[in-house]
């Protein structure tokens, strides 16, 4: 049975994995931000196992981990959990830039790191969800975007680090997806928030299936994700 460590699961594309993969009865962890959100995702997902970390303060990983039973092996490390602030860059505070770089980023590669034993163990699957964002630079997006571009460098490092132990590294890039966080956006940008016209979340979990389900003589580096008709 394979095991996988995914955040980001109490809503939008994270939540969709979770299920999907608790479904097929592999054995999955579920990362969250505290003690009450790691319950509700108990409650939602009962063959699942909760971590409890935030990512906001990824200083603070290691010693909160290190309190708490972690898997022995790991199939998948899936980081989609994501935050977004807009706004000019003449009007960002740097604690939107902290806040952002800390759970985009810096979570991110401090969570990696933590769990790389397991992977190798398994030669496991590191996921990154990233975003159109993480490939164009748009107006009001500098800080969301700065920490996704951070990402791509990220994934790339780590592939070409880890592709000799047999660690495989995916990053997908969705543009807007009909979820929590585009709602969010809608209500940044001052528009009606409609999701039928954007990506469902079930099939940007598709696409994070795809590239750990192909068979090992393969690796997905990169996949964009785009609205359909
Ligand atoms: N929706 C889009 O249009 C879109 C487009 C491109 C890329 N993406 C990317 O896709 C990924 C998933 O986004 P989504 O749309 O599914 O968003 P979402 O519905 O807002 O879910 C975000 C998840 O991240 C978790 N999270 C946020 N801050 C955290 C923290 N400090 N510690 C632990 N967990 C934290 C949230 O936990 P709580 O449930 O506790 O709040 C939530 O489970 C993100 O990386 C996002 O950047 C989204």
């Amino acid at each position: 049975m394979a095991t996988h460590l995914i955040t980001g699961a109490g809503s939008g594309i994270g939540a969709v994995l979770a299920e999907r993969l608790s479904e097929r009865g592999d054995d999955v962890w579920l990362l969250a931000r505290n003690a009450k959100r790691a319950a509700e995702l108990r409650q939602r997902f009962p063959s699942a196992q909760t971590l409890v970390g935030d990512l906001g303060d990824p200083a603070k990983l290691s010693w909160a981990l290190g309190q708490q039973t972690q898997p022995v092996e790991l199939d998948s490390l899936l980081h989609v959990a994501g935050m977004v602030e807009l706004g000019p860059v003449g009007e960002t505070p740097v604690k939107a830039w902290n806040e952002t770089l800390a759970v985009n980023l810096v979570a991110p590669a401090e969570l990696t790191r933590l769990m790389l034993p397991q992977l190798r163990l398994s030669r496991g699957h590191v996921v990154f969800v990233n975003s159109g964002a993480g490939l164009a630079a748009h107006a009001t997006w500098g800080s969301y975007a700065a920490s996704k571009f951070g990402l791509r460098a990220l994934a790339d490092s780590l592939r070409a680090e880890e592709h000799a132990a047999g660690v495989r590294v995916t990053t997908v890039y969705p543009g807007r997806t009909a979820t929590p966080m585009q709602e969010k956006v809608h209500r940044q940008e001052g528009t009606a928030y409609d999701p039928s016209r954007w990506i469902a979340p079930e099939s940007v979990a598709t696409a994070v299936l795809t590239a750990i389900d192909l068979p090992r003589d393969a690796e997905l580096t990169d996949i964009t994700v785009r609205p359909g008709r």
